[in-house]
């Protein structure tokens, strides 16, 4: 009989240089250098090229990659057509179903698999992933979608194009800190997807497309969104200890927490822990660390030693969420609530994509 390993657990599919996981440690590099280095000095836009061409860019190499990447960003009209008729849709099935249709406009390339021509619908998917999340968000409040400026970071254009507002400075970092932590981790579950789909001589778009289905589970990238419902079920600091309980006593997991790999802390949390708490007190609702706080410092204590410790989503779901990228347009807390469109009903006919 073959050996058959379910979950793939200790099994091995290739090597790779982009990036290095130790989880014994807590260790992450990408193409040789520390996270937390890259987190704290670097800039999304530098992670991208260091990721794709294997070296940390010159500044005139980062000004052209930049200018490429800020040249990319429109979608053309009928995505926003695509999105409009998903607006009730998840976030994440927005984007598998924007990046999917996006292919239909890249058919001078969607099927070349030269290394040149996918770096090139690389960068043009990096740069469009953004315009269809903030497209679709705005769509479904009955807002019009806003074309990307041109004049800010991947980041900061992100934000504006969500919200219609030129973001702060502290905002902009702390969301490009977040894009830099998940840019790259090896074979996990979405990488071995689309790994999968490329293996096969697919395509860029379908490969793409496979990993977002992936990451959208709530075993893996969903974990974060499952982290914020938990949190607001919880509701007070002073519930944390007895329903996390009930809820381990009932076979629960807690969302956030445990990794396949890492056996010691995920070091992509600690940028996203004091992020996360100086978030919530800058706007005035600082119970949701303190829930989380609550969970990591004693419930979950114990689980510590048998290598279960916090992961990269057990933070970053507060943070989307008290910056108001929501997985639903309805919150009880949304500031959606005194948006002038309403929350999710009207919808405007009259729609400029420009
Ligand atoms: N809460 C409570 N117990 C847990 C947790 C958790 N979050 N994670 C694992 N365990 C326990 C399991 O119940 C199991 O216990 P048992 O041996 O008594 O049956 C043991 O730890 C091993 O569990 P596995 O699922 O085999 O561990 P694995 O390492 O394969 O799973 C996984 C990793 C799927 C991430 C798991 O820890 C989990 O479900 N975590 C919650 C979801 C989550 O946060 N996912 C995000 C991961 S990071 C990312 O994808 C970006």
């Amino acid at each position: 009989m073959p050996e058959i390993v379910k979950g793939l657990k200790d099994v091995y599919l290739d090597t790779t240089e982009s990036s290095f996981i130790d989880g014994q440690v807590g260790k992450l590099l990408y193409r040789g250098y520390d996270i937390h280095d890259l987190a704290e000095k670097s800039t999304f836009e530098e992670v991208v090229y260091l990721l794709l061409y294997g070296d940390l860019p010159s500044k005139e190499q980062l000004a052209a990659f930049d200018a490429e990447l800020r040249a990319s960003r429109r979608i053309p009209d009928g995505i926003i057509t695509v999105l409009e008729v998903m607006k009730a849709a998840h976030p994440m099935d927005a984007l598998r179903t924007g990046i999917s249709a996006l292919a239909g406009y890249d058919v001078a390339e969607v099927a070349d698999n030269s290394v040149e021509a996918t770096i090139r619908k690389g960068i043009r998917l990096t740069a469009q992933g953004p315009t269809i999340v903030a497209a679709h968000h705005r769509l479904r409040q009955g807002l019009e979608p806003l074309a990307p400026n041109p004049d800010l970071s991947h980041a900061g254009n992100f934000l504006y194009m969500m919200f219609g507002e030129l973001p702060d400075e502290e905002t902009t970092g702390l969301l490009d800190v977040d894009f830099i932590l998940h840019a790259e981790h090896g074979a996990n579950a979405s990488a071995f997807a689309a790994r999968v789909t490329a293996s096969t001589i697919s395509d860029l778009h379908s490969a793409v497309v496979t990993g977002v289905g992936t990451l959208k589970g709530p075993a893996h990238g969903g974990a974060a969104e499952e982290v914020m419902k938990m949190s607001l079920d919880i509701g007070n600091p002073e519930n944390a200890e007895e329903y996390a309980r009930n809820h381990l006593e009932s076979g629960g997991r807690i969302m956030g927490f445990g990794h396949r790999v890492y056996r010691a802390e995920d070091p992509r949390a600690r940028h996203l822990r004091d992020r996360a708490q100086a978030l919530g007190e800058k706007k005035g609702e600082p119970r949701w660390f303190q829930i989380l706080s609550h969970l990591e410092q004693k419930t979950m204590l114990p689980y510590r030693d048998r290598g279960i410790c916090v992961n990269v989503d057990f933070f970053a779901g507060a943070i989307y969420y008290l910056l108001d990228i929501r997985t639903t347009c309805s919150s009880p807390f949304s500031h959606l609530a005194a948006s002038p469109a309403g929350r999710c009903s009207a919808w405007s006919s009259t729609r400029t994509t420009s």
